[in-house]
C-alpha cells in the first residue's frame, strides 16, 4: 500500500530513527492512559504505530489480560514491528478506513499531522472506540517557533522542522492537528477531556540525529517540489552532524507536542 501524503518513507534509517524515538516516549503513553482511566485489561489500538510506536508501552499498560493492534499502510514497518512486539496483533491497513473490533483506546503519535484530512481520520478513530472509549493523540505543532530545539542552539534545526513540516504540505498534508485539535476533536463528536504540551530531552547525540535522519528521509521529496538544494541539503546535514561532537551540550529537545484526550 502506498501513502502519496507520506513524505518520511520507510527506510531502515528512518525506521531506526522512529525507534530511538518511540523509545524516548513511552513514559508519556504510560502516564496518559493512567490519567485516562486505561489500564490492565483494555483492549487498545495504536493508529500509524510504524516500527515500534507506543505499541510496547500500550503492552505493559493493557497486561496479559488486555490487547493491542497495531494499525500502519507500510509492509516494512510492520514487518519491524513484529519482530519487536510479537504479542500484538498488527494490521496493514489505512487508518483512514481500517474497520476493527470496538476498542477501549484509539492511540496516534506523530501520525495526524501526515493526514490529507486529519478530520476524516479521527472520525474513522471515533468509529473504533467504544462508547465512553478514549482518544489519545500525542502530535507536535507544526511552527517553526516550536521546532526540536538544543541548548547551545543550532540553527539547523528549525530549518529542518521547516522542511519536515513544508514536505508534508508539499504531499498534501494538513499539518495542523496539534494546535488546532480542540476543533478536530469537538467536530469529530469527541468531549475534551484534557490537554497539556511536553517537549521530550534526548541525550545530545539521539537528539542532533533525529532531525539529520528526517532530513536525509525527506531528500526526494524536498528536491522533486524545489524546498530545497542539494547544496542545503548537505549544509544542514553538515551543521547537525557537527553539533553531535559538541562539548557543553545541555539538552536537545522535541518540537513541542502536544497531547489531546478525548471520550466518545
Ligand atoms: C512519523 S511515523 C510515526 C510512527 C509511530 N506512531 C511513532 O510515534 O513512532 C508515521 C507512521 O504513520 C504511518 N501512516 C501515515 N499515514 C497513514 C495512513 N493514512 N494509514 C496508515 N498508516 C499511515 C506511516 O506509515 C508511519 O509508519
Amino acid at each position: 500500500m502506498t501513502l502519496p501524503h507520506y513524505a518520511l518513507g520507510a527506510t531502515d534509517v528512518e525506521h531506526q530513527r522512529l525507534l530511538s524515538l518511540a523509545s524516548h516516549e513511552e513514559d508519556r503513553v504510560i502516564d496518559a492512559c493512567r490519567r485516562a482511566g486505561v489500564g490492565e485489561g483494555a483492549r487498545v489500538v495504536d493508529f500509524g504505530c510504524g516500527p515500534l510506536g507506543a505499541l510496547a508501552a500500550l503492552s505493559r499498560v493493557v497486561g496479559p489480560s488486555g490487547s493491542v493492534t497495531g494499525v500502519d499502510a507500510s509492509p516494512a514497518a510492520l514487518a519491524k514491528a513484529r519482530l519487536l512486539s510479537p504479542s500484538v496483533q498488527l494490521v496493514q491497513a489505512d487508518v483512514n478506513d481500517v474497520a476493527l473490533p470496538p476498542c477501549d483506546l484509539a492511540y496516534s503519535r506523530l501520525m495526524l499531522l501526515h493526514q490529507q484530512d486529519p478530520l476524516r481520520t479521527l472520525r474513522n478513530m471515533h468509529r473504533a472506540l467504544k462508547p465512553g472509549g478514549v482518544l489519545i493523540a500525542h502530535e507536535p505543532s507544526d511552527l517553526p517557533m516550536h521546532a526540536p530545539a538544543s541548548e547551545p542552539p543550532v540553527p539547523a534545526m528549525t530549518r529542518i522542522w521547516e522542511l519536515v513540516i513544508g514536505a508534508a504540505q508539499a504531499r498534501g498534508a494538513t499539518t495542523d492537528f496539534g494546535l488546532r485539535g480542540r476543533s478536530y476533536l469537538t467536530a469529530a463528536g469527541f468531549t475534551v477531556e484534557s490537554t497539556r504540551a511536553y517537549v521530550v530531552h534526548y541525550p545530545p547525540e539521539v537528539g542532533y540525529d533525529i532531525p539529520r535522519v528526517a532530513l536525509q528521509s525527506l531528500r526526494p521529496t524536498l528536491l522533486e517540489h524545489s524546498l530545497a538544494t542539494e547544496a542545503a541539503i548537505a549544509a544542514l546535514d553538515a551543521e547537525a552532524e557537527a553539533a553531535k561532537g559538541r562539548e557543553g551540550v545541555q539538552w536537545v529537545s522535541s518540537p513541542l507536542m502536544v497531547e489531546w484526550v478525548g471520550r466518545k
